[in-house]
């Protein structure tokens, strides 16, 4: 078989030869059941008789994998894509440099490698739970729509990585599959078990900063996982990063969209001031300094999955070939870092300063460092947007110690240029950064469902073009 193509001739497609892997192939089958019993418990609620206008990949040829059609989501074909292997591939980092990518998992480091793996696995079903309601206030069918989209994906996304557990990790990679579908976001028994996947998405804006800031976190794991001397995982991980472009899209434009709105609304009645939260409200959209509240609070529970600054775990997966660093490939050094340092900006006397680190001991500080940098290129547009429209108003990422829950700053309050405040001078002043219950009140206010094809709800300008190139008034969900 191609593996270019995918087989679909089974329950599972899939370009992995599944027909010739018995033992796999029953134990997928088997564990099936329950994850179409978890989509339904907790996938988008209200819709899944619906027909919606979706991508599945049929091929993990970059030029052309997907195809779009109208598909029930619980009838998703959901199925195991790895992209093609690159022949005679090397371990690319760390201690065994240059020696064969490993294609059955390295005795030594299977512990290590199946906590990587059970962790990105859990945060995939975790944001379709966080996510499940928004349908019933979606702003259009188009936006509905995406929404579906990167749900299915986050989905096939816990069936990659269930993959990995059990064709190379026998009975306990079983038992991590299962429990994968057992755990449950914000369950106070049995949580997601990183921080930002417990939280509410109550709403678009959140959605759409969620998609922005946590699926980019996503999406760094994920390169520094495709880096990985562990061959499956690495091959899974890079097709993974073609879906999960999407998804930065949905949230890079779903907030261009609501921003543009709001200055186009502006504008339009005169209102130039847009600290003037109570007049630009009136005008049925979100001022701009809730939105950049929204930003801190997404932002600043997105760096906490960096985990801490100098860490002991991230120096063992790379030094033992795991995981990588953001395009390892393009680094120009020696790829072991068993010398050299790295400035992690830490508290120390009370100040927040740089100091250098082993460089090995600062891979988590220098993955957040890539993050908050490919996060200013998207901010980047959104200031532009403003900026044409001639809004006077900026939005700016707050410093990477303010509101912080993990990590070097855990233990302290800032203000979001980083300076420190006290217990009290936080809560008097912590409804200025972060959203308030009026704020949350209001935006919710705004969440009004707009199901008519080609309409969109009035807080968010639409899309400059629509998915797979249709019509404005296309019919993105037949909603049943
Ligand atoms: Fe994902
Ligand atoms: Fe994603």
């Amino acid at each position: 078989m191609n593996i270019v193509n995918v087989d679909y001739d089974g329950l599972i497609p899939n370009n992995v030869a599944l027909g010739r892997d018995v033992r796999v192939k029953r134990a997928l089958e088997k564990w099936h059941p329950g994850y179409i019993n978890w989509w339904n418990d907790m996938g988008p609620e209200g819709f899944q008789e619906s027909l919606v206008y979706l991508r599945t990949a049929v091929s993990v040829d970059p030029k052309g994998w997907a195809k779009f059609d109208y598909v029930k989501m619980p009838d998703y074909r959901w199925g195991i894509l790895l992209a093609p292997a690159h022949e005679g591939r090397k371990i690319p980092f760390g201690r065994h440099r240059g020696e064969d990518a490993w294609q059955e998992v390295p005795g030594e480091y299977r512990a290590m490698l199946r906590r990587l793996v059970v962790i990105q696995g859990d945060t995939e079903p975790a944001s379709v739970e966080q996510q499940r309601f928004l349908g019933k206030t979606a702003p259009s069918l188009y936006d509905m729509r995406n929404l579906f989209q990167v749900n299915v994906e986050e989905g096939r996304h816990l069936w990659a990585m269930v993959y990995l557990l059990q064709k190379y990790f026998g009975t306990d990679g079983r038992e991590e599959a299962e429990a994968l579908l057992e755990r449950r976001s914000g369950d106070a028994d049995t949580p997601r078990m990183l921080g930002a996947f417990n939280e509410k998405t109550p709403d678009w804006l959140s959605f759409f900063m969620f998609t922005f800031f946590t699926d980019r976190d996503g999406k760094m794991q994920l390169e520094a996982l495709a880096q990985s001397g562990f061959d499956p995982l690495s091959r899974t991980c890079r097709f993974m990063l073609t879906e999960e472009a999407h998804h930065m899209f949905v949230g890079e434009t779903g907030v261009t969209r609501t921003i543009q709105r709001t200055c186009e609304a502006m504008k339009e009645a005169a209102v130039d001031d847009p600290y003037d939260v109570e007049k630009v409200r009136k005008l049925g959209v979100i001022d701009l300094p809730t939105i950049q509240k929204k930003a801190n609070l997404h932002f600043s529970l997105t760096l906490d999955l960096f985990g801490n600054e100098i860490s002991t775990n991230a120096a063992n997966a790379f030094h033992a070939g795991l995981k990588g660093r953001f395009r390892e490939e393009r680094l120009k050094d020696d790829h072991s870092l068993e010398s050299g340092v790295y400035p992690v900006l830490r508290l120390i006397d009370g100040k927040i300063q740089n100091e250098d680190a082993p460089a090995l001991s600062a891979l988590n500080m220098r993955l957040r460092d890539d993050y908050v940098h490919d996060c200013n290129n998207g901010i980047g547009r959104w200031n532009k947007m403003i900026a044409e429209i001639g809004i006077p108003f900026e939005i700016r990422l707050p410093h990477v110690a303010f509101h912080r829950h993990i990590g070097e700053f855990a233990g302290v309050h800032t203000d979001t240029n980083g300076n420190l405040l006290s217990d009290a001078e936080w809560e008097k002043k912590k409804s200025y950064y972060l959203p308030s219950d009026g704020d949350k009140d209001f935006i919710e206010s705004l969440m009004q469902p707009e199901t008519e094809p080609g309409k969109f709800a009035g807080w968010i300008a639409p899309p400059k073009v629509g998915i797979d190139n249709k019509p404005g008034d296309f019919e993105y969900v037949k909603i049943a």
